[in-house]
């Protein structure tokens, strides 16, 4: 029988979720719960000094029923890079990934159908906890792995969105920008509530330093196709080394013949842009229509539809990470 479809990015409870606590310098064995609360200290760094940090992929339901993942050691890898930037303990990669196969074969029922793009979205992170009131790192913490189905992330999936310039600043030029902790989102609430208020999909971040070169696009990393067949997408240490940005420089390479250059976009030189999107997990690849910054909105050629270097990316990545284009690299783990 065919599941109800996931509705957009919205959470769902499911069956289970894994917990592990790190006390007097080691991770205890991690349990499954099905519980979806957590009980901790009021003092709890994570609270109080946003201690914490998270990572998103995606389990993927095969034509055959099967399941696979996507890249998962370079989540593994980056998560502990983001636990490292905030003075907390790493977790094993292999102990990542143990956890990630069993908590997604604990829910399997929940993984949608293969067919329509949806997919059940993984949420690892690790918070500090304990008793703490001065600023110090903590002395325990709690890594935890939520998984809940997910559609698309932007409503409209495959149609150009349009994106405003923000006039506030996500992470600063030695800050916490090229990881992912959960400062880098808070800071970029408001702008995102104001660009969907004005009737933007999102809001395009600047660097904080000039303001004149694009950074990211709300949670997700800029790529624009020029007219001479490259694909550019920004340099900066400030941004997140995006998965699936690294996975469409591979294609773009290797399949389409593009020529992939990383390096600074300015927001006032759009021009030699035939084609733009956003890229990430939960964006996939979304198209972007037209960057309105000030008086100036900037639309791409291909505002309409999805220009056809997207497409072939789009189709190429989706094709892979949905187990029906030949995985060229190792990206992807069949599970169950
Ligand atoms: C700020 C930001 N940029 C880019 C990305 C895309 O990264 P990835 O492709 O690894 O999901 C994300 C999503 O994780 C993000 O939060």
């Amino acid at each position: 029988m065919m599941k109800e479809r996931p509705q957009g990015f919205k959470y769902v409870k499911t069956s289970i979720n894994y917990v592990s606590y790190y006390k007097d310098g080691a991770w205890d064995e991690g349990s499954l719960n099905e519980y979806d609360m957590l009980n901790i200290s009021i003092m709890s760094t994570a609270l109080h000094y946003g201690q914490q940090c998270f990572e998103g992929l995606k389990a993927y339901r095969r034509k055959d029923g099967k399941i696979q993942l996507f890249r998962i050691e370079d989540n593994a890898k980056r998560f502990q890079m983001s636990c490292e930037q905030l003075a907390m303990p790493i977790v094993a990669k292999e102990r990542f990934i143990d956890a990630i196969i069993k908590i997604v074969k604990a829910n399997i029922d929940f993984v949608p159908d293969y067919g329509f793009g949806d997919t059940l979205y993984i949420r690892p992170f690790m918070i500090g906890v304990g008793h703490n009131l001065g600023l110090r790192p903590a002395s325990e913490y709690l890594f935890g792995i939520v998984v809940s189905p997910v559609g698309s992330y932007f409503s409209g999936l495959a149609k150009p969105v349009d994106m405003i310039v923000s006039d506030y600043d996500r992470a600063a030029p030695r800050g916490t920008g090229h990881v992912k902790v959960g400062g880098n989102y808070a800071a970029s609430l408001k702008a995102q509530l104001e660009a969907k208020k004005k009737g933007f999909a999102d809001c395009i971040f600047l660097d904080p330093k000039t303001h004149s070169k694009i950074e990211e696009v709300g949670v997700a990393n800029f790529f624009g196709i020029t007219k001479d067949k490259k694909y550019i997408t920004p340099k900066s240490p400030s941004i997140l080394n995006s998965i699936t940005n690294r996975s469409l420089k591979w294609l773009a390479m290797h399949v389409l013949n593009l020529q992939v250059l990383e390096q600074d976009i300015f927001i006032d030189e759009l021009s030699d842009f035939e084609e733009a999107g956003a890229c990430g997990t939960a964006a996939v690849i979304t198209p972007i229509a037209s960057i309105t910054n000030g008086s100036h909105k900037h639309v791409f050629p291909h505002h309409e539809k999805m220009g056809p270097y997207t497409r072939q990316l789009y189709d190429l990545l989706t094709g892979i990470q949905f187990g029906d284009i030949k995985d060229p690299n190792d990206w992807v783990m069949i599970i169950d």
